[in-house]
């Protein structure tokens, strides 16, 4: 029980104001966002931003996320909004939608890893307004993960990842919605999806109407635009194979291979909903939500590839969903988490 207590302490700790007060003085601090827990530096300080990508370990060519506490600073980092980020923002912020917009050179260079356009985004967790509001700087905030690893959903993964190189944790309970922001280019005519998150597409086509979806989404043969989309990402220590079709050609298969797997000494997981947790045999059977409720999948899937971590599984089989709504994003983490691992399963030739 050490980490909790640990985690308690610094809780107790920092507060709101102290962390802005950090944040403002150049230091690292974690914070609760609707979406992942972030880890936070002053976006305009190099060397603040700096320490982000070490103490996360992730390549300086991934460009982070600034994260704005009231809309009027959106005006300081960019030098254009065009209509379809107007009406985005309008519907959208505060909440889980990031927009790519060229900046104006007021965020550090390590920020935006050398492009022309930066990511911002207004969350709409109350502590993370509050801080934001309090420090008064726009903060460069990735996933408060160590690189590849599944993102912090709670305030004790930030710890599992990052004690000892971060100045400080704020710690807001459970994230809400589970998977990150929604990434939408928006410097072109027609907004580009480059990473499917919070807000889905079909939300987004409500209000812009056409939305085009980066190819690199789709197909992953082919280079996504956005450079954080081509890592190896999400992803458990076991290796993780997604498998796909229709509900019984699926499970059967996922149980067939863990019964090979486990015939040849592997310790396997297999990843599926509350619906069916009885339904496999294996040496750990994990939920991440339920299947008739798929914002609960989201909001449980990283702590579900966290904890086959945490019991040691070596080969792990995940059950597919849709690819609709909020199923669309949970596909996509799937597959980084599998690392393009992916098994359809073989139709039944009985009937
Ligand atoms: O929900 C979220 O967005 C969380 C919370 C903490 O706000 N943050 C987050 O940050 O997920 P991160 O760094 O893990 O992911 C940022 C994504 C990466 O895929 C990155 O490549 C992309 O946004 N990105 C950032 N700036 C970009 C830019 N200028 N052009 C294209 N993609 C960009
Ligand atoms: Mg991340």
């Amino acid at each position: 029980e050490q980490p909790h207590d640990s985690v308690d302490g610094l809780k107790r700790e920092i507060g709101i104001r102290e962390a802005a007060a950090m944040l403002r003085e150049g230091k690292l601090v974690a914070f609760p966002t609707e979406t992942v827990y972030g880890l936070g530096a002053d976006a305009r300080s190099d060397e603040a931003v700096k320490k982000i990508f070490q103490a996360k370990g992730r390549p300086s060519d991934n460009p982070l996320i600034v994260h704005i506490g009231k809309r009027e600073q959106l005006d300081e980092l960019v030098s254009t909004l065009p209509d379809t980020g107007r009406v985005l923002i309008e519907r959208f912020w505060p909440g889980p939608l990031t927009l790519i917009l060229p900046h104006r050179g007021t965020v550090a260079p390590s920020v935006t890893a050398g492009l022309r356009t930066v990511g911002v985004r207004m969350p709409s967790h109350p502590v993370a307004l509050a801080l934001l509001q309090e420090a008064g700087v726009p903060v460069a905030a990735p996933s408060a993960n160590r690189s590849g690893r599944p993102s912090p959903t709670e305030a004790e993964h930030v710890w599992e990842d990052l004690a000892g190189r971060i100045d400080g944790l704020l710690d807001g309970g459970p994230s809400g919605v589970g998977v990150e922001s929604t990434v939408v280019d928006v410097t072109e005519e027609v907004p580009i999806l480059l990473r499917p998150g919070g807000i889905t597409l079909e939300a987004l086509k409500k209000v812009v109407g056409e939305v085009r979806v980066d190819p690199g989404l789709q197909a992953e043969a082919q280079r996504p635009r956005s450079p954080g989309m081509k890592y190896r990402h999400y992803a458990p220590n076991g290796e993780m194979w997604l498998v796909t079709g229709t509900e019984a050609d699926m499970m059967r298969t996922i149980q067939r291979l863990a019964d090979d797997a486990a015939a040849q000494g592997r310790r396997v997981g297999i990843l599926t909903t509350d619906e069916r947790l009885m339904r496999y045999k294996a040496d750990w059977v994990v939920s991440c939500g339920r299947r008739s409720e798929p914002e609960s999948v989201a909001r449980g899937l990283y702590a579900a590839l966290r904890r086959f971590d945490e019991l040691g599984a070596e080969y792990i089989l995940a059950e597919s969903f849709p690819v609709d709504g909020i199923w669309f994003t949970v596909m996509n983490r799937l597959r980084k988490a599998a690392e393009g691992r992916i098994i359809h399963a073989e139709r039944s030739t009985s009937s």
